[in-house]
Parts: C-alpha cells; structure tokens; sequence
C-alpha cells in the first residue's frame, strides 16, 4: 500500500474530487480525515470508508475559518497523534455569470485562496515538529490562464494557489515538508458551477481538449496519490496539469 497508516486531512471530501481522493487514499491504507462544510454527505463518505474497512473521520471545516482549522488539527491529533499530508482540495466555481460581481470575487478570495492559505497554516507547524509532511494544493487550468467565461477571481484565487505553493515549496523545504499544486482542467461540473455546467458550454469547452473528453475525478485523485507519498520524495513546487492536454495546446 502507497500510504501505509499516513494520516491525511482532505477538504472538500464530502463531494467530487475529494471524494475521489479521499476513497483512494484510505484503499492506500491512510487515515483519513473527511473535512467539509457538508455535514450528512461528508459523514456519508467516512461511512462507505468504514464500511470498506478503511480508516475514516468525518470534521466539520469550514476552510475560510481559523478556528474551524484549529479544532481540525486538534481533532485530528487527538485521534491519530500526527498529520502526514493535507489535500487542500475544497472550492467553489468562478462560473459566475456576472463576470464583475465583487460578492464573487470576495468569496473566491476568502474559500479559493484564502482557505489554502489557512490550511497550510494550520497544518505546518505540525509537520516542522515531525520533520516531514506532503501538501497537495489544488489549483486548476484557470491558475495557469483566463478564460472567457470564468469571473477573474477564480482565475486570480487559482493563481494565487500556483505561486503560494511553490513559495510554501521553498519556504519550508529545510523542514522536510513538500508542497506542490496539482491543476485539473474539463471535470464534472462543481456543486457550484453555474455557466460550466451547461452542456452548450460545455460542448464547446471540450473542442479545446485535446484528449477530447472530460476527465474523471479519479484521475485528479491518482495525481494527488502519487504527489502524497513517498514516490514524489524529490518533487516539490511543481504544478501538475491534469488535463487531457488543454494547457500543451
Ligand atoms: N470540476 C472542475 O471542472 C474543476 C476544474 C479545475 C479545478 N477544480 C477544483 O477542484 C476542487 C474540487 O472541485 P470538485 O469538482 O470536486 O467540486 P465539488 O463542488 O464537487 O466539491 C467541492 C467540495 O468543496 C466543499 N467546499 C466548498 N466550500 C467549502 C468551504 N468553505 N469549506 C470546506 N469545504 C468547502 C464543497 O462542500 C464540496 O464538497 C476545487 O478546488 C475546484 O476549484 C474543479
């Protein structure tokens, strides 16, 4: 098993991609930690866990919220004495119509930037004790480059994930920690996708695909699988695309 008894927290695991992750990671023989603001499908996702005989525990997290981090934390060592790797996976869509809305911008900041920025703060300190930990940011293809019907805040909440994580990379590398940003491009749609989850749109966002389909939230999880162990014991600061090729075009 990739992840033997490593004890990880993932955001947004009550849906998508960190559902994905989460699942994935427990099989690998990790402790999980399912953290979310969705309370019945997050404590849905450590049951089906346990019922898999993998190790699971729901936390409520908010990930824009300081103290909601620090009661994670405390949770988390209370029961398993030790955080190995965090996948600040949790987001929401920048499919916002309006494409000047402030109120848009203001959450994107606050959940997109804001609540990886918290978790790496959160989490650090734990791993500088310990001398190691992993950290998979994830960003996406609008943190690389805009699109047209993207607002720019997720574009800029997303950038900031790219470059906070390789300045995480550099900043606490002496401490053992690894930090790297993994970039998902066509997935099924956010619970918050608005203009994305149209299949018009859709339809037209997938000619831009070179693989010519969308990707499945499995394949976002692998990377995260393998950026989290020890496999990637020479990787950090790098930003993974999961794409089908969309950014090489
Ligand atoms: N779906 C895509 O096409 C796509 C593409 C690129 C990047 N991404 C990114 O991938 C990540 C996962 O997206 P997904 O497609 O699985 O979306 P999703 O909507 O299915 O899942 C996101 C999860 O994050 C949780 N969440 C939202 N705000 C939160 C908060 N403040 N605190 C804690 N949890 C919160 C939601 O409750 C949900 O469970 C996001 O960061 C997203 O921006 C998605």
């Amino acid at each position: 098993m990739r992840l033997q008894d490593k004890v990880v927290i993932v955001t947004g695991a009550a849906s998508g991609m960190g559902v994905a992750t989460a699942r994935l990671f427990a099989r690998e023989g990790a402790k999980v930690i399912v953290a979310d603001v969705l309370d019945v499908e997050g404590n849905r996702v450590a049951d089906a866990i346990k019922s898999d005989r993998g190790e699971a525990r729901f936390q409520h997290l908010d990930v824009g919220s300081e103290p909601d981090w620090a009661a994670a934390v405390a949770a988390t060592l209370a029961a398993y004495g030790k955080i190995d790797i965090l996948i600040n996976n949790a987001g929401v869509s920048g499919s916002d119509p309006d494409r000047l809305s402030l109120e848009t911008w203001d959450r994107q900041m606050s959940i997109n930037a804001k609540g990886v920025f918290l978790g790496m703060r959160a989490v650090i300190p734990v791993m500088q004790k310990a001398k190691s930990g992993a950290i998979v940011n994830t960003s996406s293809i609008s943190g690389i480059t805009g699109q047209v019907f993207v607002h720019m805040g997720y574009n800029a909440a997303k950038g900031a994930v790219r470059t906070m994580t390789k300045a995480a990379a550099v900043q606490f590398a002496r401490d053992g920690i690894r930090v790297n940003s993994v970039h998902p491009g066509l997935l099924p749609p956010m619970r918050t996708s608005v203009l994305s989850a149209d299949p018009k749109v859709r339809a037209g966002m997938l000619k831009a695909v070179p693989l010519g389909r969308e990707g499945r939230v499995e394949e976002v999880a692998y990377a995260n699988l393998f950026l989290a162990s020890e496999e990637a014991s020479y990787i950090t600061g790098i930003e993974l695309p999961v794409d089908g090729g969309f950014l090489a075009m």
